[in-house]
């Protein structure tokens, strides 16, 4: 999927290059699988925080929902309203962040998060604000990537690679000790870093797992086509920026080969199953 490298690699993710919209095609199950999970939603509100393409929202819109999907990145709000266009559905997308949404207090049935929230750089501002909004009997349902999955192994190699690089010590933002100055990581995945983030609030939280398959000819064109996201985008420009960059740019990719490979379940082609976790929040 690229580098995750918003924090220690040095490389700020901005989420408006490149294009989001192939991986946004390859997550969109999870969404299916979050919004199913949330229950009938005909006539409920509901968020998607960290909309990206619109993936969560349009899904709960599909089922009835007055939908509304915030983001940060504006030309991914373009994609969202275009899709929601072609599928006749009505959704609200707002731009926004999960430190500051712009929607009023207990407003919000059901809360979704699909891989969005899991990015906020100050993630106690960001729970503040989920549990400013959701409804008293509402609930928050967020998505992340254990450490050590399939997923994280590609990530994780693309975030040391790009540590070493910048000369910062790099792992996923959630096992990254917190520097002085910057906002202390969560551990979105981990049942008691969330249940001790969220109590506070009055929220317990529980925590599922569940799988998603991805396929491809081969672990190349896997990569290949993870090149556009606006991680790996992110990171390609600034490496560019360094006199040694094509050195760079070839160790890295045959660092990703290598991690990609790793995990692949498909001696005649790609394919490789990435663990995720479903973590809902509740009022106890
Ligand atoms: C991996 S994408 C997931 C997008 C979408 N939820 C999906 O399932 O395809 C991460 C999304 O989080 C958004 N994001 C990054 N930082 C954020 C923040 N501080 N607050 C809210 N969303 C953020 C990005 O703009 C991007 O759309």
């Amino acid at each position: 999927m690229g580098v995750r490298a918003t924090r220690g690699g040095g490389v700020e993710i901005d989420w408006g290059v490149g294009s989001y919209e192939p991986t946004g095609e390859l997550l969109a199950p999870v969404s299916e699988a979050v919004v199913e999970l949330a229950g009938p939603l005909a006539g409920r509100t509901v968020l998607d925080v960290g909309c990206g393409t619109g993936n969560a929202a349009l899904a709960a819109a599909a089922r009835g929902a007055v939908a509304t999907g915030v983001d940060p990145a504006s030309r991914l709000l373009t994609v969202a309203r275009e899709r929601a266009a072609a599928q006749n559905l009505t959704v609200d997308f707002l731009a926004g962040d999960a430190a500051s949404i712009p929607v009023g207090d207990q407003s919000v049935d059901v809360v979704l998060s699909v891989f969005g929230v899991i990015f906020a750089p100050d993630a106690a501002a960001a729970i503040a604000e989920l549990t400013r909004v959701v409804a008293p009997d509402g609930r928050i349902v967020v998505t992340a990537w254990p450490p050590g999955g399939s997923m994280s192994v590609v990530n994780a190699a693309a975030a040391k690679f790009m540590g070493e690089v910048f000369g910062q010590p790099n792992t996923s933002a959630s096992q990254e000790p917190s520097r002085a100055g910057t906002p202390k990581p969560l551990a979105w995945h981990d049942p008691e870093a969330l249940g001790a983030a969220f109590a506070p609030y009055g929220f317990a939280v529980e925590v599922n797992r569940k799988s998603l398959v991805f396929e491809s000819a081969s672990a190349e064109e896997y990569l290949e086509r993870s090149a556009t996201h606006p991680m790996a985008v992110s990171a390609d420009r600034a490496l560019s920026q360094r006199p040694d960059a094509d050195e760079l740019r070839a160790e890295l990719w045959s660092r990703l080969l290598a991690a990609a490979l790793s995990v692949n379940e498909d001696p005649d082609g790609y394919r490789f199953t990435a663990d995720y976790t479903i973590a809902t929040a509740r009022r106890s």
